[in-house]
């Protein structure tokens, strides 16, 4: 069995830090060593007591071992529609999204996307992302085959859409049930894919599909579940137009069942009180996702609130709404948001955000997020000298917090100096890089 020492410094979070000096709540070696064997952690310690026969040593001093980063809420059949010139959500969807996502009923796009898309989040350091697909089965088969020849652990689903959107992406509540069914069949716990039912959100699904979405969910528990709830406000009146029953517009799902501690709610901005304590009470997790609100105009996220409240909050991209595939980019943003709310975000709590913090959102804390044996070897090797402008700054900084936040906000891509998938390389091998 060959065993790999990847050397640098190490960084990774045992629990979310509660203040900038709580330094119990994280591993830090100056000089450390990272033993992988088959994929997976064995050993994680000073490299100068680190048993380094027959293994191979990979130097990434002066650099930082971090794990990849996850991210928990995005769109990969968004992904050539950045950028998209529109005042709000619904003008967005409408106008760019519904039309770009009919594209994905040919197979050969939906591969030759997956590709690139996976590319670009290794690129960035990303390991893991939660991610909607369109509605169209073969866009879910791209996503996942791609992530297996990469041996990435991914979640995913098929967007379930049956009303509201053109002809060319509506599926129907008994056809979403079937198509939604044996994906999970066909995906779900085969190698490192994990399955996501997507009612896209409130305004997309008539009842019968909603109710199809309950049925799903409660045959299948071991899914994730992930809608869209409470981004804007006009997304919010016409909500409570279509569901007149429900109480507000978190009571929608949970009048269909569909809240849980697997269910990820993207954006979460506009929450009444019952709202967010029926988030608390049932677990779900609140996604914050920074540049898509501040692009779409949508809102602030308040997370002390949510926080203070018991609701479980995570971080992510949200491309295409959001403008950078890069967790660093959002990290930045999200702080930028919380400013404007009056909130502090120290650089550990991000980077906790990014990391174990997302994995302890999906429960899977003990596979992926941190660094520790038995954990998968998913990291990114960070150099926060990486840019002439990052290396200005770098020249002055005297602690680990002000190197996090110089990476969270000076840093892209290019800071990004390699990233490993189950122990292989992934970035450096990347073809056209
Ligand atoms: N709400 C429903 N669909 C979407 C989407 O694709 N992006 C965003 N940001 N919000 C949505
Ligand atoms: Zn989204």
């Amino acid at each position: 069995m060959s065993r790999t020492i990847l050397r640098g410094r190490v960084l990774s979070f045992h629990r979310a830090p509660q203040t900038i000096d709580d330094d119990a709540s994280y591993l830090y070696l100056e000089d450390g060593a990272v033993s992988i064997e088959d994929g997976i952690v064995v050993a994680v310690g000073d490299f100068g007591a680190a048993d380094t026969t027959g293994a191979v040593v990979i130097d990434h001093r002066p650099h930082l071992i971090m794990p990849g980063f996850i991210d928990l809420h995005l769109h990969y059949v968004q992904s050539q529609m950045m950028a998209a010139y529109a005042g709000s959500l619904l003008e967005w969807l409408n106008t760019y999204t519904f039309i770009e996502e009919q594209k994905f009923s040919q197979q050969g796009h939906a591969d030759a996307v997956a590709v690139d898309f996976y590319d670009a989040l290794i690129r960035h350091g990303t390991t893991t992302a939660v991610a909607y697909c369109s509605s169209h089965p073969r866009s879910v088969d791209a996503f996942f085959a791609e992530a297996q020849r990469r041996n990435m652990l991914m979640v995913g689903g098929k967007v379930m859409m049956d009303r509201n959107a053109p002809e060319g992406l509506c599926d129907t509540a008994q056809s979403s049930y079937d198509d939604s069914k044996a994906l999970i069949a066909r995906w779900h716990g085969r190698g490192r894919a994990l399955y996501a039912i997507s009612p896209r959100f409130a305004i997309t699904s008539t009842p019968a599909q909603m109710d199809a979405a309950r049925t799903l969910v409660a045959e299948h528990p071991e899914c994730y579940v992930q809608t869209h709830l409470s981004e804007n406000d006009a997304e919010i009146t016409y909500s409570m137009e279509l569901y007149p029953g429900s109480p507000d517009y978190t009571g929608i799902y949970e009048d269909y069942g569909l809240l849980g501690r697997r269910t990820l709610l993207g954006h979460c901005i506009h929450l009444n009180h019952r709202e967010t304590a029926v988030l608390a009470e049932t677990g779900a997790v609140a996604v914050f996702c920074p540049t898509s609100n501040l692009f779409l105009g949508s809102g602030l996220f308040d997370r002390e609130r949510l926080v203070t409240h018991g609701v479980r909050v995570g971080v992510a991209t949200d491309i295409g709404g959001g403008t950078s595939v890069s967790m660093l980019r959002t990290l930045d943003e999200g702080y930028k948001v919380l400013q404007l709310r009056g909130q502090r975000l120290n650089p550990f709590a991000s980077f906790h955000m990014a990391t174990r913090g997302n994995a302890e959102a999906l429960g899977l804390d003990e596979t992926i997020g941190s660094i520790a044996p038995g954990r998968a070897a998913d990291l990114v090797v960070l150099d926060s000298a990486a840019t002439p402008t990052m290396r200005l700054r770098h020249a002055t900084m005297t602690s680990l917090a002000e190197e996090l936040f110089l990476l969270q906000t000076l840093g892209d891509d290019r800071a990004i100096a390699e990233v490993y998938v189950a122990g292989a390389r992934a970035k450096s091998t990347l073809v056209g890089l």
